[in-house]
Formats: structure tokens, sequence, C-alpha cells
């Protein structure tokens, strides 16, 4: 049963790629992408992510908001409306209100921490004052406290609830005001501030090893996971493979260029995540820390740097203050995935859809919260091999969104009829030539780049020929 909702609509072209902007823009880039690149060995990991975003993520990109400004519906009711109410493509509308679902809550939990930071900014914790007297606090204490604050389960779950709470308000009130107006102004202060902190970054000692890092490559370095692990985050920073874009681009009105926006997108994020490895790599080598610490490393090396500038409480409240709205305008993003379609499929009021998957996302978050605590859930770290936050995160990155998006090319691609899409890639287009070549590249390219990298990385290519 489909049911009519009232749709909203973005009050203007830049007003959705800034909302759009503000879902590809979070968590993705400045924490994610950072500890990756880390893991991963580099510049080499950066170049496959590069290739990643150019030729699969944008072409989905731009698949999603012609899917979704076609259909007017969010993804579940989006394959329904194009394809007819049994057709085996609604599996692949649930399978990303799934995704959604799961990557939001232990998002959350990343998302808590950074409320936690900022709180210790505010208090002075890494610059603590006798006297009125402050002076920066040693930098290993500094990274001793991430190692203390994912151990503490409660306050984890604590940060966890007051997030979804906010994410929940703001989702329940309608998204369009909210996010348009929040996105406009948050975005622009995200960039300058990065900016400023490159310019720090530029001074210290370890910027010249941070370049060699990031944009020499050295080929013994990327394993075949760290392959799959590229093409994941891709699809991550890009808020693609589980219908994100699609929804927000049925609210989009039928004039705006949809190739255009989706650029400009791709281009704005991709700015943010290289420029967050360029913040982040330069202290991690100034200090001697490591740059394979995992999803600690910006929050054990960004306060470090921070303590030691000057103005550095207003600097470290100013960071994590963002990066929390960053992380806000992403989760709403999810969070509207799974709502807009339950609105839509099971005929539930924005309240109520809003209000129990909220609260069915957050009693699924808490596993994520306590896996550092050791405790319940060390166990499945015994079986799994890994804790149970990056459990979700592995299967909902590397797996759930690339098979998402291989499935919604193929849609776009092959079953969308001829004129629906033509006419939406062309509208208010300057780059109508653009139409042939993304087609193809969507029908051919996208499908076989995603099943080569998936083969690849379970090792049935040998990935030899990278030695
Ligand atoms: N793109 C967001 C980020 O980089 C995360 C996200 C993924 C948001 C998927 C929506 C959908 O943080």
């Amino acid at each position: 049963m489909t049911q009519e909702q009232p749709r909203g609509q973005w009050a203007s072209r830049l007003g959705f790629v800034l909302a759009a902007g503000g879902s590809a823009v979070g968590l993705g880039n400045i924490w994610r992408f950072p500890y990756a690149t880390g893991q991963n060995g580099g510049a080499l990991f950066v170049l496959v992510y590069l290739g990643c975003v150019l030729v699969i993520g944008l072409p989905i990109l731009i698949a999603e908001i012609v899917i979704g400004r076609h259909a007017h519906r969010a993804p579940v009711g989006a394959f329904i409306h194009i394809k007819g109410e049994d057709s085996a493509w609604r599996i692949i509308g649930w399978m990303s209100v799934v995704s959604g679902f799961i990557i939001l809550s232990y998002y959350s939990v990343v998302a808590g921490w950074t409320l936690n930071y900022t709180l210790m900014g505010i208090t002075h914790f890494f610059t603590p004052c006798v006297d009125n007297v402050c002076a920066p606090r040693d930098p290993q204490q500094i990274q001793d406290a991430f190692g203390t604050l994912v151990a503490a389960g409660d306050i984890n779950v604590f940060w966890h609830f007051v997030f979804m709470l906010v994410t929940v308000a703001i989702v329940l009130g309608g998204v369009q005001r909210g996010i348009e107006a929040w996105s406009r102004f948050l975005m622009p202060a995200l960039l300058i501030i990065l900016v400023v902190l490159m310019a720090d970054a530029v001074l210290q000692p370890g910027f010249g090893r941070a370049l060699g890092f990031l944009f020499a490559p050295r080929f013994d370095k990327l394993t075949a996971d760290g392959v799959l692990q590229a093409l994941g985050q891709s699809f991550f920073t890009l808020s693609l493979g589980l219908g994100a874009m699609l929804t927000y681009g049925s609210y989009l009105s039928k004039q705006s260029d949809i190739v255009g926006a989706s650029t400009t997108i791709a281009v704005l994020d991709t700015a943010v995540a290289l420029l967050a490895c360029l913040v982040v790599f330069p202290i991690i080598f100034s200090f001697s820390m490591e740059p394979e610490a995992g999803p600690g490393l910006v929050f054990k090396s960004m306060p470090i740097a921070l303590s030691m500038m000057p103005g550095s409480t207003l600097l470290t409240i100013l960071f994590f203050g963002l990066l929390f709205f960053a992380a806000l305008t992403s989760a709403i993003s999810l969070l509207e995935v799974v709502v807009a379609s339950v609105m839509e499929q099971v005929g539930w009021t924005r309240f109520r859809a809003t209000l129990v998957m909220g609260t069915l996302i957050f009693v699924f978050g808490i596993p994520s919260a306590l896996a550092g605590s050791g405790g319940v859930f060390a166990s499945w770290s015994k079986i799994f091999g890994m804790n149970f936050f990056d459990t979700m995160d592995h299967l909902s990155v590397n797996w759930l969104l690339p098979i998402g998006g291989f499935f919604i090319a193929l849609f776009a691609g092959w079953v969308m009829p001829e004129d629906a899409r033509r006419g939406e890639f062309e509208a208010g287009s300057k780059a109508r030539f653009l139409y042939l070549p993304w087609l193809w590249t969507l029908r051919l390219v996208v499908p076989v780049a995603i099943l080569v990298l998936w083969l690849f990385s379970v090792g049935i290519l040998s990935h030899d020929w990278l030695r």
C-alpha cells in the first residue's frame, strides 16, 4: 500500500546542494577517511578512492537523484512507482532502509564522541588552568583520554541517546527548512575552520612527511581488503547506495540541473576529505603517533594540535562543535531515508514513524556504544574477530553500500524508461552531451568496476600486479 504524503521541496538549487552537501560532508570525511587512509598505508588508498569517486560515485550520485526526482518518492516507493507493486526491485529499496538503520545506529555513537569532546573543550580538559594561567596538557594524556572515553560504556550510551534525540527532534519537525537553513551557514563555517587549521598544519615539522604519505603511492601498502574499503568509503562519503540522495532528490524541483549539482557536491565532499587529511597527518607525524590508530585517530590528534594554538579553547569547541553539526546534517538524511520509506509503505504519520524508528535505532546502537567497554560484548569479538561497532561499520560500508550502489546503477541504467531518465538528466543542464557517456558508464563501467573490485577483495582475483 503506497500512500501519498504531501512532499516538501528545496527552496532553491543552492539549498539542495547545501543540504545534499550536508548529507555528504560528515564524519565520513573528517573522522573516517583519515583513519581509513592511515590504516591502509596512505597514497595508493587515496588514489583508488579518488578513482572510485570519479568513475563510480559521481555517476551513481546522478543516478540516485534522477530516480528520486522522477519517482517523487523515497527508495522503496520509488522502485515500486517505476516497476510496479510486486517487482523484486522493492527488495533493494528495503535493503537501503536496513543500511540506513544500521549506519545511523553506530554513526550516532561517534557523533556522541564529538559532543563529549566539545564538552571537554568547554571544561578546559585539554588546556588545564592554574590561577587563570592555562597550558596545553601533555599530548600522551590527551591521547589516553580517548581510550578512557571508549571504555566508559555508560557515557557512550548517554551521548548516543542525546544525539539520537536531537536527530529525531529535527526529523520530526519536517526537514527542509531546518536542514536547508542550517546547512547554508554550517557548511561554509566548516570549510573556513578547516582552512585555518590547515594553515597551522603546514607549519608543523611533520607536514612534508604527511604529503609524502598522502600523495606518493607505495605499491606494497594496499591490501585487497583496502581496495574494498576505498570503494566502500567512496559510497559512504557521498551518502550513496542507500537512497539518501535519492530521497533528497525527490524534494528537488523539476527545473534544477542535476548534473551540475551532483558535480558540485562530489567536489565539495572530496575537498573536505582531503583537507581533513592535510590537517590530521602533519600532526600525527609531528607527534610520532601511529597512522594506523583506527577510529580514535582524529580524536587523539586534533585536540593535541588545537591545545597548542592561540585561542585553543575556542578553536577546540569550534572544531568539535562543527564536527557535531556536520554529523547531524548527515544523520538527519540517514533517518529521513528510514522514516520517509516507513511513512510511504506502512502509512504511518511522520510523527509515529520518526519516534518508533528513532527508538529502534537507538536501541540497536547500544551494543556499538558498549563495544569498547569489554563486558558482555567481548565474546562477540572472539567470534567475529572484531567488536560489534566495527562489525556494523564493516558490514554496511564494505558490503551493503556497494551492493546497493550496484543495483541502483543497474536500475537507472537498464530498467528505468529512457524518456524519463533522459528528461531528468537533461533538465536545466548545460552538459546534455554527457548523457550518453553517463548512461554507458552506469550500464557497464560501474557494475563491472564494482564486481571486479569485489572479486579482487575476496581474493578471487589475484592482486600480485600491485607489487
Ligand atoms: N556521507 C556521510 C558522511 O560522510 C554519511 C552518510 C552515509 C550519510 C550514507 C547518509 C547516507 O559522514
